[in-house]
């Protein structure tokens, strides 16, 4: 039975050129949250998508001699695209949303018109200071040593006739919004009213009449709309909202959309005041995210230091689109900063994967079948020592539970690593070499395995949205039915039998650490040459 509707969104990607391990981290995030929906028995909507208008993108596309439209299908839908790299990453979104789509832009249109005439949205004169890659207008106090307090680059003055939406009416209503729980961690409420909305909301100017890369103001030919409300709305439009494209509106409310901490004014300020404008319900959450750090820098697709992070296309298939997802996860708590490093992605998969899981899986499977050919007699004796594992293997989905919820997805992991590192401590601790050694101990033996198995069951699928492909080969060499493999078959321990255990292949092979970061090196020297 369905416990209801679950909507959840990606921010949709720029294809201003190809998405690297950042983009990824956000994405996979995403996309373990919907996967643990689906699995906890909610109907999941999960949208990503990419956001194709915009200055940036028309540069880029005359820069290559291309039409925008050419520039934007080659790195959404091209070789090594983003489309490619979502797949390569087992990201299961069951939509996908392109702001040059037909429907979405006759949407926008729409949207813009509706505001206008609800006097939401008017025309002026734009005088200000703008930053181009950020696509962000600023007022002077809003900079940073005089420079983009996004992105710390240079912005530039610019006056133009423009279309302004009213927001500065709207910041007692955000106020009472953020204290309200809707943004996430609460540590960037803080933040969002005290340099954004107590110094007083400006009107944001919503309309360009120097770009032509983006979605016209189909009343006012040579206003472009801007991308920042052709892309918010994307989470409406790509549910049918003011189209016939879909219809899946009863999806809204989103429940969660996760975001970029350098995104969240846009998600926490801009977009509820464009709904409340409209009367629209308001979204249930924004989770803002921490960045991947590499030497300290923002991983982006514009700094150089991008090229010396691997691209996720040559790391997924190398270690395994499971094993990445992992490290990216285990690695960093979501609200904060990582710093990424090959190093500590090759430790952590010898570690945690080969090692811990990897060896507790194949020790386990192993034994059942050279004691038992595969099949666990139903006789077990329980003995010293069971109630310590048991004890935490049926704990753990609940503590699990509260740590997805809060989207703490390292505190989720660390705790299944801790039934996975109990388990081990179980085999050293009962020893089945020695109780095999004498036909007397079969009935002790049976539950020793009995146990383990059904810690690798449980730890198995708490792990199938992190890693899905792994834990349904785990779960294939248990051998059991899909009806074990559920949300529900976890809450209790024990209960079904182990009646074809057979091994496969190893699931986390073992690294050789020196050697891999000498190969990395190489593949970054290649990159950056
Ligand atoms: N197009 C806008 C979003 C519009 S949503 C209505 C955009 N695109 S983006 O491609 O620049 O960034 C998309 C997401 O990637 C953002 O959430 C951003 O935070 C995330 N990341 C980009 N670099 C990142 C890291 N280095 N680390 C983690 N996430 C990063 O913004």
């Amino acid at each position: 039975m369905s416990k209801g509707t679950f909507y959840i969104t990606t921010p949709i990607y720029y294809p201003s050129s190809k998405l690297h391990i950042g983009n990824a981290y956000c994405t996979v995030a995403t996309d373990v949250m919907a996967r643990y929906k689906r699995m906890s028995g909610y109907d999941v909507m999960f949208l990503t998508g990419t956001d194709e208008h915009g200055v940036k993108i028309g540069e880029n596309a005359r820069a290559a001699g291309i039409t925008p439209q050419e520039f934007v299908d080659r790195i959404v839908e091209g070789q090594g695209g983003i489309v490619e790299l979502w797949k390569l990453m087992n990201i299961s979104n069951d939509r996908f949303i392109r702001t040059t789509d037909d429907y979405h832009k006759s949407a926008i249109q729409r949207i813009f018109k509706a505001l206008y005439d609800r006097d939401e949205i008017y025309k002026g004169t734009y005088k200000g200071l703008y930053c181009t890659p950020c696509e962000s207008f600023w007022t002077e106090t809003q900079l940073v040593d005089g420079k983009c307090p996004d992105c710390g680059r240079e912005v530039k003055h610019a006056e133009e006739e423009a279309y302004f939406f009213r927001l500065s009416k709207y910041g007692e209503k955000l106020t009472a919004l953020l204290q309200s729980g809707y943004l996430e961690p609460r540590s960037r409420v803080n933040e969002m009213i005290n340099n954004f909305i107590r110094p007083g909301l400006e009107d944001l100017c919503v309309s360009r009449t120097t770009i032509t890369w983006g979605v016209p103001v189909d009343f006012d030919p040579g206003h472009v709309v801007y991308v920042w409300v052709d892309a918010l709305f994307n989470y409406m439009t790509a549910l049918g909202f003011e189209n016939d494209r879909y219809d899946d509106m009863r999806f809204w409310p989103a429940d969660l959309h996760i975001v970029g901490k350098e995104i969240v004014r846009f998600h926490s300020i801009i977009w509820p005041a464009f709904l409340m404008a409209l009367d629209l319900p308001l979204p249930k959450k924004v989770f803002g995210h921490g960045w991947l750090v590499f030497g300290g820098e923002k991983i982006s697709k514009s700094r150089s230091q991008g090229k010396s992070v691997i691209d996720p296309l040559i790391l997924a298939p190398r270690y395994g689109a499971d094993a990445l997802r992992y490290y990216l996860l285990r690695s960093f708590p979501f609200g904060s900063d990582g710093d990424f490093t090959n190093e500590l992605l090759v430790s952590r998969i010898n570690s945690d994967l080969a090692n811990d899981l990897g060896n507790l899986v194949s020790r386990t499977v192993a034994m059942a079948e050279k004691y038992f050919g595969g099949s666990l007699p139903d006789t077990r004796e329980s003995g010293e020592f069971d109630s310590g594992l048991i004890e935490i293997a049926s704990k753990l989905p609940e503590i699990y539970e509260t740590y997805m919820e809060k989207l703490a997805f390292h505190n989720a992991l660390a705790e299944i690593n801790r039934l996975t590192a109990r388990a081990n401590k179980y085999i050293d601790e009962t020893m089945p070499w020695a109780l095999a050694r004498d036909e007397a101990n079969t009935a002790r033996l049976a539950a020793v395995l009995y146990n383990l198995l059904e810690s690798v069951r449980v730890t198995a699928v708490l792990l199938s949205p992190f890693m899905p492909e792994s834990s349904a080969a785990m779960l294939t060499q248990l051998g059991v039915e899909e009806n074990r493999r559920t949300w529900e078959s976890v809450q209790s321990f024990g209960g079904g039998d182990y009646k074809n255990v057979t091994r496969g292949e190893t699931l986390f092979p073992r690294i050789d650490i020196d050697r891999e970061m000498l190969e990395l090196a190489e593949i970054i020297n290649e990159a950056t040459r």
